[in-house]
């Protein structure tokens, strides 16, 4: 494969004028990225004048200039378009501004803060777009989809109404660097395709959603992504993958108006798992509650993503071992992040030696990733004594009454959670 050195027309008139970065190892610090990534950007000519859509890294706005030159002066250029401030995308925005002075930059609204925090110029002129908004540049007409948190807050859609492009900034996008650029002529990048969608969009699955309702009425031709091969060959098919992958994963696993429980529990001398069959005992008595319990020793986290992104309740159970909580409950609870957790019912419960930090860690954890806690966990000095599993019974029925609203939430005051704190 031979590097290209020039600025690739898309469609009449309309140029990829990206970057390489077949090298690169780790985007974010937490993506693998084994076959690299690109920074595309494109250059729209209409008639009466040009658009700049995105720039790109910093470290690679050579490339991007040398491309841009190739198809447009800079006195030509009207508009410049960030579907995306992170600073992969807007990397090069400085200096495309400085030697286009006269172009006018569009944002999403909640662009503004971002854009004076990334690129530190409180002069920087912009105008705020939204979901309908047009820019005419003479035959060729830009028009803004607001498709915000894929993945950051800023995030917003462009399309070519006259060439049906879609110029949709991370979303549809891969890391995956191939010359050859088009969907139909790079290597299976399938894979990285679908490992972006996990790591990148998949905890912002509702506005996927909200996002694919906006695009899927489109008639697309090409999907320009700001990352991977551009999508000429059967668009479609990816606007579609993404509503696969963004519906629930688990269809039909429980009746449609049971509420789920999940019980994880982890278990040294079985302790824990006793007081583990007590929550899921008392949570099977309040109706319409599916109550699953799972055992951390034999499971790997992955399944467990996906029974957690579609449950309702969550309930861990972790020995207190030199003053933690054990690692594989650590680890699924790290995973967590992937997915939405935030306002999902959590719990903890667990046996200890001597001091029983974990169920106060762990319920910490949960506050964090915003899921609401609000029946005090359940601790017990090494084997549980009869009252401490009716203490662990009446956790699970109480969060069974929560899930199924016969305890209403409410918000509890300092000195309540002062006086209930564990010791
Ligand atoms: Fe490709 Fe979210 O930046």
């Amino acid at each position: 494969m031979t590097p290209i050195q020039d600025a690739v027309e898309i469609a009449p008139g309309t140029h990829w004028i990206g970057a390489l970065d077949p090298g690169l190892r780790a985007f974010d610090i937490i993506l693998k990225t084994a076959n690299g990534t690109t920074y595309n950007s494109y250059c729209v000519r209409g008639k009466n004048s040009v658009a700049v859509i995105d720039t790109v890294k910093e470290s690679h706005a050579d490339e991007f200039f040398t491309r841009l030159e190739q198809v447009a002066r800079y006195d030509e250029i009207s508009t410049i378009v960030l579907n995306h401030l992170e600073p992969d995308h807007s990397g090069a925005l400085p200096e495309l501004m400085r030697r286009a002075p006269q172009a006018k930059l569009y944002i999403s609204p909640k662009a503004q803060l971002m854009l004076k925090a990334l690129v530190r110029n409180n002069e920087m002129d912009f105008n705020i777009v939204q979901t309908g908004d047009t820019v005419d540049l003479g035959e060729r007409t830009l028009h803004f989809f607001s498709t915000p948190f894929l993945h950051w807050p800023d995030t917003q859609c462009t399309l070519v109404e006259e060439q049906n492009i879609l110029f949709s900034g991370d979303i549809f996008g891969c890391h995956f660097c191939d010359a050859r650029l088009f969907n139909d002529r790079v290597g299976d990048f399938r894979f990285s395709f679908e490992y972006y969608y996990s790591h990148i969009m998949r905890p912002f699955r509702e506005h996927v959603l909200e996002a694919l309702a906006l695009l899927e009425p489109l008639t697309l031709k090409i999907i320009a992504p700001a990352h991977g091969p551009i999508l000429r060959e059967a668009p479609r098919s990816y606007v579609q993958r993404y509503r696969q992958l963004a519906s629930p994963l688990l269809n039909n696993e429980i009746g449609i108006e049971n509420k789920s429980l999940l019980v994880f529990y982890i278990s040294s001398y079985g302790n824990t798992a006793q007081m583990a069959q007590a929550v899921g005992e008392g949570a099977e008595t309040i109706p319409g509650v599916r109550v699953s319990l799972y055992d951390l020793q034999a499971g790997g986290d992955l399944p467990f993503v996906d029974l957690i992104e579609e449950a309702d309740g969550l309930a861990f159970g972790s020995p207190t071992i030199n003053g933690d909580a054990v690692k594989p409950v650590w680890d699924l609870l790290s995973s967590l992040a992937s997915i939405k957790v935030s306002n999902k019912l959590g719990a903890a419960f667990g046996s200890y030696g001597w001091s029983g930090e974990a169920i106060n860690m762990i319920e910490d954890r949960l506050r964090g990733l915003k899921l609401r806690v609000p029946i005090k966990g359940v601790r017990a000095r090494l084997i549980p004594t009869v009252e401490e599993l009716e203490q662990c019974r009446d956790l699970g029925k109480q969060l069974a009454q929560h899930l199924t609203g016969k305890i209403e939430h409410r918000v509890i005051s300092m000195s309540e959670l002062l006086s209930s704190s564990h010791v």
